[in-house]
């Protein structure tokens, strides 16, 4: 069974408003990159080559103008999706299904950045034989995030930013699914937000016990408020050495 990748870059970026109001938010600088070349190059660098960037709203074009055909990542071909509107994450992988074929899938949220690979997690994914596999970090803001709850080496529940939550482990925007994810989105309904959300489909997952999870070496970070996209410039800046070319 082959693995594609998909980067979701969609969304209004509403909580990066000015930044967001004539640029699409996955293309706003982090360091000296466009945020959405960090998850490109991670399915890269995991050796996915055919990858899906879904994107939307009035910048969807440039994407296009930016990474062409991904010569920037050394790939032949790049494929593009277009979400109308907001509707969610889940609804935006839905949008690859014919892109995705028979094959399984690793989703990156355009707005994450990790310092390691993911090589290791790719190739637990490979070896469990189908499922999901989610990716989990500690964090001091869990209620920012998907939030998992384990026990005995399980996740036993995903809460989508709870207001109490029951642990401080993040659900990072790392997916690995096998092909029924997408029987699982267009069974899904909208949530109090009106969104198709990432967390109902990997509590489908866990409901069936097919979602198995490993927490990530090395830091993690959305880029999508002012703070996190800052923090998101200076570890970037770190990780390419930035630091000791600047003193
Ligand atoms: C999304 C997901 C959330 C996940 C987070 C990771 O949240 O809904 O479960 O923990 O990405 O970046 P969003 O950033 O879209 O609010």
């Amino acid at each position: 069974m082959g693995l594609k990748g998909v980067v979701l870059a969609g969304g209004t970026g509403s909580r990066l408003a000015p930044l967001t109001r004539v640029t699409n938010k996955h293309l706003l600088p982090v360091y000296d990159q466009p945020m959405v070349y960090y998850p490109i190059r991670m399915l890269v660098e995991a050796g996915i080559r055919d990858i899906m960037v879904v994107t939307g709203g009035d910048g969807a074009g440039d994407f296009l103008k930016l990474l062409g055909n991904g010569e920037a990542f050394g790939l032949e071909q790049m494929q593009y999706g277009y979400q109308k509107g907001a509707g969610g994450i889940a609804e935006a992988l839905g949008l690859t299904r014919y892109f995705v074929g028979d094959d399984d899938v690793v989703v990156v949220l355009g707005d994450n950045i990790l310092e390691k690979p993911i090589t290791d997690a790719v190739q637990s994914f490979r070896e469990q034989g189908g499922g999901a596999r989610v990716l989990l970090t500690e964090v001091h803001d869990p209620e920012r995030f998907g939030v998992a709850e384990v026990d005995g080496g399980r996740i036993t529940r995903i809460v989508e930013k709870p207001q109490e939550p029951r642990s401080n482990l993040a659900v990072i925007g790392v997916y690995m699914y096998d092909n029924d994810v997408f029987d699982i989105v267009a069974d899904l309904e909208p949530s109090a937000r009106g969104e198709l959300e990432i967390t109902d489909v990997n509590n489908a997952y866990l409901a069936r016990g097919d979602l198995r999870h490993a927490v990530i070496d090395g830091w993690w970070t959305d880029a999508g408020t002012f703070e996190s996209l800052h923090k998101a410039t200076c570890l970037a800046r770190a990780l390419r050495g930035g630091e000791q070319a600047a003193s």
